[in-house]
C-alpha cells in the first residue's frame, strides 16, 4: 500500500480523493429519449391566444420593469383622486337637495373604487347600468379573469376596467349618469395650446389652393409634401409635448407651408417605424375612386382632435377622401379621449367661444372660419361622428371581428382606417412584449389577416412599453435605446407611422 506523506488529516483526506476520483466523468445516455427541437413559446399559436394570454407575454401591474407598474400603482390612483376632487367641486356648486344627495352617492362609489384599486381587490362584474357594453365586459371577466386582481390581470384589461368602474359610479345615478369628471381638464388643454392653435388656424382658414403659376408636376409635389407634413401634424398632436408647433421658427413655418425640407426631415428622424411614403401612395389612389372613405378611430379631445380635423379637412379639400367617419367613445375614457360632448364643444367653441381673450381679431376670425367649415362638413354628412360600444371595452382589436362583427364589417367598408394614439396602438398589438422587429401586419393579427380587414394606419407617439414594426434591425434599435435613453418608450419623443396591407375586397365571413 502506498503510504501518504505526513500531511494533516484533512489534507490527507483530500489527497486520497484526488488520487482515487476520475478527473472527468462521461455518462453514456443511450437509454434516455433523444433530444427535442424545443421552440421558444412565443408567439403563441393563434388558437392559444386569449385576453389573459396574448401572443407574446402580457404586461401586468406587478411587472416592476414595465410602465404597467407605475400606472397601476401610482398613476391610476392619482387620476382617480383628481376625479374625486372634480366631482367634489361640482358638488359644492349645487343647490338642489336631490341632485346633491345623488352626487354624494356617486362620490361614495368613487371612494369604494379607490379602496379596491389601492387594496388590489379582485375584479368583480360590472353592474348592469343599461350600457351597450355590459354583456361584453362581464363575458370577458367570467371567461378569462375570474379571481384576477388589478395587479395580476394584464395591464391593458385592468386599466380599461378601472375606467369602466369609474363610469359605473355615475351611470347608475339618477341625475349624473352623463357626468364627465375629466371634462374641465380636456377643455383646459385646448385653451392652453393658444400658440399652436393659431399657428394652424391662420394657415388653414382659407380653403386650400395651389398657386396658378405651378406646373402640374410642381402641384403634385407640393401636395405630396403637404400631405406628409400634415400627417406629421396629426401624428405629433398625440404627443404630450406640443413644442413641435409652438417653438417653430420662421424658417420652419415656411417649410410647413409646402416646401418640405429640413423641418420634415428633422421630426421624421424620431419616427422609428416609418411607412409615410407607402401611406401617400395608398391615399393617392383613393382620389381616383368615386367615394373614397377614410375612418379615424380617435384618441384625445382638445388639441389632438383639432389636429385631426386640420388633417381631415385637407383630405376632403384635396379630394383624397370623399367622406370621413370619426369613431369616438360613448363615455369618459382614459382621461382625455374624445366623447360626443368634446366633439361638439370643440366645434362650437371655435365658432362662438371666448376662449382666447388675448388673441387678435384676425386670429379669432381664422378659428371661426375653420370651425364653420368643419360644422358644415358635419351637416352635409362628409364628416360623421360615431360611437360604437366596443371602443370602451377591455377587448383588444384582435377580438374586434369576433366580439363586434357589425363594427368590423362597418370598418371593412372603409378604404383606410387611421388609429390614433398610444392606447389604440396597444389594443391593435395586444399590448404584449413582442420584439420590436415583428412586422406590423403580424403584430395586429386578425386586423391584418381576417377576410375583409381594411388597410390600417397607426399614428402613434410612443408612450408605453409595446413597440413593433421597427424593421429587420428593430431589435438592435430598441436595445440601443434601452441602454442610451432609458424611458424612451414613455417620453412621447418617438413615434411610429405603420401601415398594414389589409385584405379589402375579400368576403367577410363570420362563424
Ligand atoms: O396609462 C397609460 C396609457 O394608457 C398609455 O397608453 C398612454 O401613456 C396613455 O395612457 C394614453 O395615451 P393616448 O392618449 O395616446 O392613448
Ligand atoms: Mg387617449
Amino acid at each position: 500500500m502506498t503510504s501518504l506523506p505526513n500531511f494533516p488529516l484533512w489534507e490527507k483526506h483530500s489527497k486520497i480523493q484526488a488520487v482515487s476520483t476520475p478527473s472527468r466523468v462521461t455518462l453514456h445516455l443511450g437509454h434516455l429519449p433523444s433530444k427535442k427541437d424545443i421552440k421558444a413559446p412565443w408567439p403563441r399559436t393563434p388558437s392559444r391566444v386569449d385576453p389573459n394570454n396574448p401572443p407574446w407575454p402580457a404586461y401586468r401591474g406587478y411587472h416592476e420593469y414595465s410602465f404597467a407598474h407605475a400606472t397601476m400603482g401610482v398613476r391610476l390612483p392619482t387620476i382617480l383622486g383628481k376625479a374625486i376632487d372634480d366631482a367634489s367641486r361640482t358638488l359644492n356648486e349645487q343647490s338642489a337637495e336631490d341632485k346633491i344627495v345623488d352626487l354624494v352617492e356617486c362620490l361614495e362609489r368613487m371612494d369604494a373604487l379607490m379602496a379596491d384599486l389601492s387594496g388590489n381587490a379582485k375584479l368583480r362584474p360590472i353592474v348592469d347600468d343599461g350600457e351597450g357594453d355590459v354583456a361584453l365586459w362581464n363575458k370577458e371577466i367570467a371567461k378569462y379573469f375570474q379571481g384576477k386582481d388589478f395587479m395580476n390581470a394584464p395591464w391593458l384589461f385592468a386599466e380599461a376596467y378601472k375606467y369602466r368602474r369609474l363610469h359605473e359610479c355615475f351611470s347608475v345615478s339618477k341625475y349624473w349618469h352623463d357626468y364627465d369628471v375629466f371634462y374641465r381638464q380636456k377643455c383646459d388643454t385646448f385653451s392652453r395650446s393658444t400658440d399652436a392653435v393659431f399657428e394652424l388656424s391662420m394657415r388653414f382658414a382659407e380653403p386650400f389652393k395651389q398657386s396658378e403659376n405651378m406646373s402640374d408636376k410642381e402641384k403634385a409635389e407640393s401636395e405630396r409634401l403637404m400631405f406628409l407634413e400634415l400627417t406629421q401634424v396629426c401624428l405629433w398632436g398625440n404627443s404630450t409635448d406640443l413644442s413641435l408647433l409652438i417653438n417653430m421658427t420662421e424658417e420652419q413655418i415656411k417649410s410647413l407651408q409646402s416646401t418640405g425640407g429640413d423641418h420634415l426631415a428633422a421630426t421624421e428622424k424620431n419616427i422609428l417605424g416609418n411607412h409615410l411614403n407607402q401611406l401617400w401612395e395608398t391615399v393617392k389612389v383613393l382620389r381616383e375612386k368615386t367615394g373614397g372613405r377614410i375612418d379615424f378611430v380617435l384618441d384625445n379631445a382638445g388639441f389632438e382632435l383639432y389636429c385631426d380635423f386640420v388633417y381631415a379637412d385637407f383630405l376632403i379639400q384635396t379630394g383624397l377622401a370623399k367622406q370621413i367617419r370619426f369613431h369616438g367613445k360613448r363615455y369618459p375614457w382614459f382621461v382625455s379621449d374624445v366623447t360626443r360632448k368634446d366633439w361638439d364643444w370643440l366645434l362650437n367653441t371655435m365658432v362662438y367661444g371666448h376662449l382666447f381673450p388675448k388673441a387678435s381679431e384676425v386670429e379669432r376670425e381664422s378659428l371661426r372660419r375653420l370651425g364653420a367649415r368643419w360644422k358644415q362638413y358635419e351637416k352635409d354628412g362628409r364628416w360623421q361622428y360615431e360611437q360604437h360600444p366596443f371602443w370602451c371595452t377591455g377587448y383588444t382589436f384582435w377580438d374586434l371581428h369576433s366580439e363586434a362583427p357589425d363594427l368590423f364589417l362597418h370598418l371593412s367598408r372603409a378604404d383606410l382606417v387611421y388609429f390614433k394614439g398610444d392606447l389604440n396602438h396597444r389594443k391593435l398589438t395586444y399590448d404584449c412584449a413582442a420584439p420590436a422587429s415583428v412586422p406590423f401586419d403580424i403584430a395586429i393579427g386578425p386586423m391584418a389577416s381576417a377576410a375583409g380587414a381594411p388597410k390600417i394606419c397607426s399614428l402613434r407617439t410612443i408612450k408605453s412599453d409595446v413597440v413593433v414594426g421597427l424593421g429587420d434591425n428593430g431589435d438592435a434599435i430598441a436595445e440601443r435605446l434601452d441602454k442610451e435613453e432609458p424611458g424612451w418608450k414613455i417620453s412621447g419623443k418617438y413615434a411610429v407611422v405603420l401601415l398594414s396591407e389589409g385584405r379589402p375586397g375579400e368576403k367577410v365571413r363570420f362563424a
